[in-house]
């Protein structure tokens, strides 16, 4: 079958599309949209986290057809969107491999390298509180991170914590995602207070989901300092 949505503000096409293809297959495999990743493909890393019509969502998780006519954001759309996102993507070791990946790509964008001018606060603030180490949990962390702080522009550790319940990293041990999170907060904040800050103020994108994937198993509540104790 044939899926048309539109990615990352751009129409799309795919073809040939089996029924039961997930979104994120499609996303990877045939639009060239490496950036959300596949982990365990159960819906319970939240790796593969994606925007669909504005709900945040495991693309594992969303028959492939649930997309027609859909509109989608993945990780490489999150500095802008659109023509950004190109840019973006563009960079080559920039925002979205660079951020996946970590290291000396993650670097040299947070020193300035190419792209970085074009990374949205939350990338920007997740590489430069060490927030991506092998980086397979970046990509869904971030969209994960940005839908959180459309809706609560000031969150607690525990509203962060029950934010991104459903993504696992077996690196980080959480705390400076947790830094990474109060970091771009607080920089989109005051570039919000600040009409000369050129930054974006307010996450572009679609509409708050007001929530978790929906499409994910719901995560159970943790008490407090639970999230570090994950493997
Ligand atoms: S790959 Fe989709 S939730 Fe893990
Ligand atoms: S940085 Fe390796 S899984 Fe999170």
């Amino acid at each position: 079958m044939r899926v048309d949505c539109t990615v990352n503000g751009e129409p799309r096409v795919a073809d040939d599309v089996w029924e039961g293809e997930s979104l994120l297959y499609v996303l990877r495999e045939r639009l060239g949209l490496p950036g959300s990743k596949n982990a365990c493909e159960q819906g319970e890393c939240g790796s593969c986290s994606v925007y669909l019509d504005g709900t945040l969502v495991c693309a594992c998780l969303v028959a492939a057809g649930q997309a027609q006519g859909a509109e989608v954001v993945t990780v490489e759309g999150l500095a802008g969107g659109g023509a950004a996102v190109e840019g973006v993507a563009d960079g080559g070791p920039a925002a979205v491999e660079g951020v996946a990946g970590g290291g000396l790509a993650g670097e040299g964008l947070a020193r300035g390298g190419p792209g970085a001018d074009r990374l949205h606060p939350v990338q920007a603030a997740f590489l430069e509180a060490g927030a991506v180490q092998c980086g397979f949990c970046t990509p869904g962390l971030l969209i994960a991170t940005h839908d959180l702080l459309r809706r609560d522009p000031n969150p607690s550790d525990a509203r962060i914590r029950e934010a991104l319940a459903g993504n696992l990293c077996r690196c980080t041990g959480y705390q400076k995602i947790l830094d990474a999170v109060h970091l771009a907060a607080t920089r989109l904040q005051a570039s919000a207070s600040d009409p000369s800050d050129p930054s974006d103020p307010s996450p572009s994108g679609p509409a708050p989901s007001g929530g978790r994937p929906a499409p994910c198993r719901p995560a159970p509540a943790l008490p407090p300092g639970t999230l570090e104790d994950r493997p």
